[in-house]
């Protein structure tokens, strides 16, 4: 099935996604670098792009930068003003990333920290809430990106996380692998707390099998 997953990715990016030069770029600057090649989809990025602009997003969160692919199509969604700080600990992906971003002409919107996502988060200013979280990092620390985003929420916080579902993976309760764990963990605190209301989407496309899990912070209640 992924051949054709795949080719009709092509025929949906070629519609609709019209990918400038500087994100066609970054994809060529993240292979040239030997990244590996876990940026979204450029569907997913425009989706994500999309997501920011239906909530009128001005501060967006990531934490996973890679080489800055979903970071372009996030800050580009931002008005005037706006920020996407973004966290990535290894620092290769962090300086390709940044030449990316700097291609793109987006230095001045973009706040790329480099360091373990935890020590970032930890050093946040907590005064002014994110509008978009996305979550796309070491997937066995989804509980305490998890935390993280609540505490750095407002009523309306929109909070996405990529690669819920990993070819079915995620259903395997008895699965040894951390990742997995940490997925679940993720499912089971979303499903047990009062201020979020989410759902899960799974996807196939030139990325394989997979899914985004997607949520709103409550009003307060
Ligand atoms: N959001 C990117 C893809 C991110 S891939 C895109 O769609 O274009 C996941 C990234 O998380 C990798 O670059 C990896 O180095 C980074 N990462 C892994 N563990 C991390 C940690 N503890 N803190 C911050 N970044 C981490
Ligand atoms: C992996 C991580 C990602 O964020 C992704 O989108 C795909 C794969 C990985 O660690 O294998
Ligand atoms: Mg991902």
């Amino acid at each position: 099935m992924q051949a054709a997953w795949t080719s009709d990715d092509e025929y949906i990016v070629d519609r609709l996604v019209h990918s400038d030069d500087a994100l066609k770029n970054a994809l060529s600057a993240n292979t040239a670098a030997d990244l590996p090649p876990h940026d979204v989809a450029p569907n997913q990025g425009k989706l994500l792009h999309i997501f920011a602009r239906m909530i009128r997003a001005r501060r967006v969160l990531e934490i996973g930068t890679l080489g800055g692919y979903s970071t372009i199509w996030l800050a580009r969604a931002l008005p005037e003003g706006g920020k996407v700080v973004t966290l990535e600990a290894d620092a290769a992906h962090a300086k390709v990333a940044q030449l990316n971003i700097e291609g793109a002409g987006l230095a001045n919107v973009v706040e790329l920290h480099v360091a373990p996502a935890l020590e970032s988060l930890a050093r946040l200013p907590a005064e002014e809430p994110f509008d978009l979280v996305f979550i796309d990092a070491d997937k066995q620390n989804n509980p305490a990106y998890l935390e993280w985003a609540l505490r750095l929420s407002r009523s309306g916080t929109v909070i996405i996380g990529d690669n819920v579902v990993r070819d079915g993976a995620i259903t395997d309760p008895d699965s040894v692998d951390p990742r997995v764990q940490g997925v679940r963990r993720f499912f089971d605190m979303i499903a047990d707390e009062p201020r979020l209301t989410a759902t899960a989407l799974q996807t196939v496309g030139s990325k394989g099998w997979d899914g985004f899990m997607i949520a709103i912070v409550n009003d307060h209640v």
